[in-house]
């Protein structure tokens, strides 16, 4: 019997501001999927967390790309996240957001009751300012050249060129990415919070599992990169971090003197874990507060590397100052999936899209949660590739366990029209293979309970590649042609029907549809771990179905190569030396470029120059003179009589003794050919452009 009454699994909280790659899935919430149904089957008491992460500049920052307002981002992404999960099959008891009221709520009373017990320090530190956008910047909006790489667009906390993790002091030449001014350092006050004074316990409750001096964990039990990342951060010293942000997005401080400040992201996101089980637990009238403050209730935190320190050292500390929770028992994290070769990337579209996925593979979902619990980081990175995609579905997903079910449901139709047989006399090769399913079935969950759950999914198709073994090695089919084999057939048939249906409960956690397809054949329904091992699930003279379904179809090439086609495009699309979008603009500024059509009537080029033509235009309303840096590109004769289109209302500027009124549009390559923009059809002169 476990110690525990009760269990709260949390999966990390995705930030708002995109859709989920597969990444993420096995990152978090795949592990955290099966290790949550294999609770509920052994009827273990269990909340399973999940919600956006709306605050941060992760969202401003996106909404300034997208040229939205920040609610507009997590309103939009927030459904899109919770729908794909939806889809995808992942169970959580609610998928929450932290831009619920209840939420402001919870975090503000916790940050109060910090403030108020005297853990924090209030400190008055220079940052940098913006005086046009007249606002403090956060790290990301501040721009400047890497001091390890010299790359110039490095971010204030991170160049995303080398990769070093930097402070916006440390960038050079800094410029504001909301203005591009240069900003100035203001003073301005936080709350922080001194994790400094609190390492020697939170490295006695990490190294050793004790608090208190009482065991509260087995760091046996805690995966090394996990204890090595903390010991890492614990050894180079812990230092204050601010609680709080100058942004105006976010939960608002809670003091008096902190308008225009909200609560630090990494401070809220977490506590919102807390605010989604008191949703939920409101929804199902139930009591929140043992799956947060009750000794015997065992807390998890299913995430990514990248949150490990959050999660194992500032979210613990400020659970405990609190003083009415419990700290989490493990933080199983992984590390990270790459694609092809390549990290996957956001920005650069290199990802597999979960809901594109379900798009173009409706009825494969659990063909892509048996690839990524294959490979899951759960120690070191790993990678995804559409060629292993395919040979998992077909040398194992569909010629293992595919093949077994439906030999075993065809071959009970055939030799008893579907009615199961009852036992005859039991062999050792029956008796040996019944123990290794009752050994199977405690390995997996074993191994689970350990989240070791790519392990655990390999023992599961051990189960399946017995029953293959176990059928290849009696034959009932040869034995069936001769009729004084038929009381060995029918044990074969018994034990087979077994493996089958102990496969159908222990394969849940894993696939779940495949689970429910196998027990729908078998006409069972068993959603209880505890049946697991036993040799009566399918009892003589019980009906299955007479439809064999194909579980798994096999992948074609043709499938694989169109993804990876797909990759290839969005690469090209997204290509490094594009030039980024720039910064929005209100349709009252474009409404300020008069844009016409003109005909260009003569040309010449300008004598002493290399690239410029003097070209005389009919505009329609008047007949103007145009200098333009395209001699390398044309000659005088290429372009006479092309219509084109061109910017009016340009200031006039005089160049190389010409007054040159207005300006030609192009189009530009990367190589740096250059092309102009003609209307698809004749359209006359001073003809409107908008
Ligand atoms: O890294 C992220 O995507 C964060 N939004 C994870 C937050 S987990 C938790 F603390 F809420
Ligand atoms: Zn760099």
């Amino acid at each position: 019997m476990s110690k525990f009454q009760r269990y709260t699994v949390t999966a990390a909280l995705p930030y708002a501001n995109g859709p989920l790659h597969i990444g993420h899935i096995a990152g978090a919430y795949l592990p955290a999927d099966i290790y949550v149904r294999w609770l509920r089957m052994k009827g273990e008491d269990v909340v399973f967390i999940c919600g956006s992460d709306e605050h941060g500049a992760a969202i401003t920052v996106k909404a300034r790309k997208e040229g939205l307002t920040p609610q507009a981002v997590v309103d939009k992404y927030h459904e899109h996240i919770q729908k794909t999960f939806e889809r995808f099959g992942i169970s959580f008891d609610i998928y929450y957001r932290t831009s619920d009221k209840l939420h402001y709520q919870i975090s503000q009373e916790f940050f109060l009751k910090l403030y108020e017990k005297g853990h924090f320090i209030e400190e008055e530190t220079e940052q940098y300012y913006d005086e046009e956008a007249k606002q403090f910047l956060a790290d990301r909006y501040i721009i400047g050249t890497c001091p390890k790489c010299s790359y110039e667009n490095a971010y204030g906390d991170q160049c995303e060129r080398c990769g070093a993790s930097l402070s916006p002091s440390e960038l050079l030449n800094p410029r504001s990415a909301l203005s591009g001014s240069t900003p100035v350092l203001r003073k301005t006050k936080h709350w922080y919070l001194p994790l400094n004074l609190h390492e020697k316990w939170i490295r006695t409750w990490i190294e050793n599992g004790t608090l208190e001096g009482e065991q509260h964990h087995d760091p046996e039990e805690w995966k090394n990169h996990v204890l090595g990342q903390c010991k890492s951060w614990l050894d180079a010293g812990l230092q204050p971090r601010a609680m709080t942000r100058d942004l105006d997005w976010g939960v608002p401080v809670p003091l008096p003197e902190a308008e225009g400040k909200v609560l630090y992201v990494w401070l809220d996101a977490p506590i919102g874990y807390i605010s989604a089980t008191q949703a939920w637990a409101m929804q199902k009238n139930k009591d929140w507060k043992p799956y947060w403050q009750a000794e015997d209730t065992k807390l998890v935190h299913f995430i990514g590397k990248d949150n490990i320190v959050f999660h194992c050292i500032i979210f613990p500390i400020l659970l405990k100052l609190h003083g009415d929770y419990i700290l989490p028992h493990n933080v199983p994290a992984n590390e990270f999936l790459n694609l092809e070769g390549n990290k996957i990337s956001t920005s650069r579209n290199w990802a597999v899209w979960l809901h594109e996925y379900l798009d173009e593979f409706p009825d494969k979902r659990d063909v892509l949660k048996y690839v990524l619990t294959s490979i899951l980081p759960e120690t070191k990175d790993s990678e995804f590739t559409w060629k292993d995609f395919q040979q998992r579905n077909n040398n194992e997903l569909a010629d293992i366990l595919g093949n077994f079910v439906n030999r075993v449901i065809v071959l009970t139709n055939k030799y008893y029209n579907g009615y199961a047989p009852a036992p005859d006399k039991y062999y050792d090769n029956d008796k040996e293979t019944i123990s290794e399913i009752i050994r199977i079935v405690r390995r997996v969950d074993e191994l689970i309970g350990e989240y070791k759950f790519k392990e655990a999914q390999f023992e599961v198709m051990n189960l399946a590649r017995l029953g293959n073994r176990y059928l290849a090695d009696n034959a009932p089919w040869n034995l069936a042609k001769d009729p004084n084999n038929s009381s060995r057939i029918r044990t074969i048939m018994h034990v087979a029907l077994q493996i089958t249906a102990n496969l159908s409960i222990i394969l849940y956690p894993f696939l779940p549809d495949t689970a429910a397809k196998i027990q729908r054949m078998l006409r069972i329904d068993i959603a209880t771990w505890i049946e697991a091992g036993r040799m009566n699930l399918i009892p003589e003279n019980h009906r299955i179905s007479p439809n064999a379904e194909i579980l798994f179809q096999k992948i074609e090439d043709s499938v694989i190569e169109k993804q990876l086609a797909k990759l290839e495009t969005a690469k090209l699309s997204v290509n490094d030396s594009v030039a980024p979008i720039k910064e929005n603009i209100s349709y009252e500024d474009f409404s300020k470029l008069d844009l016409r059509i003109a005909t260009i009537t003569h040309a010449e080029k300008i004598p002493k120059t290399q690239k410029l033509l003097k070209l005389t235009l009919a505009v329609g309303t008047d007949t103007r003179t145009v200098v333009s840096g395209i001699a390398e590109h044309y000659t005088p004769e290429q372009i006479v009589g092309k219509q084109v289109v061109l910017l009016a209302n340009l200031a006039p500027k005089v160049i190389k003794g010409i007054e040159s009124k207005g300006m030609i549009l192009m189009a530009q390559n990367r190589n740096g050919t250059l092309a102009f923009l003609q209307p698809d059809k004749v359209i006359e002169n001073g003809g409107i452009v908008s």
